[in-house]
């Protein structure tokens, strides 16, 4: 059995995916991460020299590799992968493969996403708290509709790690 990971930038999926692979003796990845490895190359600058279309297509195949090739694994997606090329559905579709979508309010993304906003390609323009606000509103509007196939989902604010943990726990186990 593998799980997957979805959520906006900033909803924790890194952070939750690696302490929930702890709890549950499962294995860990975090799909940007290996794109890092196989690209040789950070995301920041992926973006930079090829641009988005060819990260999304990369995205796209090396999502398909990962799922045919673990297992018991928490897999973390990017924000951004369910919502291109298919991606949901081949994850959706996947046999042994549950998908959970981590939820957070615009709120508290907007307040996470601030101050790391340098390390994260689509939003390293954005000058200001208010604008930020604005583009995840809109961003996270678009992207709801896909998060929201999820086979589960876990409504992460006002809640620890080990809280959020405990819930994934006892929604999949
Ligand atoms: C993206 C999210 C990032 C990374 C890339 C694009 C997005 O992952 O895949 O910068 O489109 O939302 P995180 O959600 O892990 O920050």
């Amino acid at each position: 059995m593998n799980i997957v990971l979805i959520g906006y930038m900033g909803s924790g999926k890194s952070l939750i995916g690696r302490g929930l692979a702890d709890k549950m003796k499962l294995n860990y990845l975090d799909l940007d991460d290996f794109i890092e490895i196989q690209e040789k190359k950070s995301i920041k600058k992926i973006f930079d020299d090829q641009g988005e279309i060819y990260f999304r297509k990369k995205e796209s195949l090396y999502l398909k590799e990962v799922l045919d090739t673990y297992e018991n694994t928490i897999i973390s997606l990017g924000g951004g992968t369910p919502c291109f090329a298919g991606n949901l559905e081949t994850v959706i579709n996947k046999e042994n493969t549950k998908s959970l979508y981590l939820q957070t309010s615009l709120e508290e993304l907007t307040k996470r996403l601030f101050a790391e906003r340098n390390k994260r390609p689509l939003i390293s323009h954005i000058a200001t708290s208010n604008e930020l606000k604005d583009f995840v509103r809109k961003h996270l509007f678009e992207r709801s509709f896909y998060y929201n196939q999820a086979d589960y989902k876990v409504i992460t604010d006002q809640k620890n790690k080990d809280q959020i943990s405990e819930e994934v726990i006892a929604l999949l186990f």
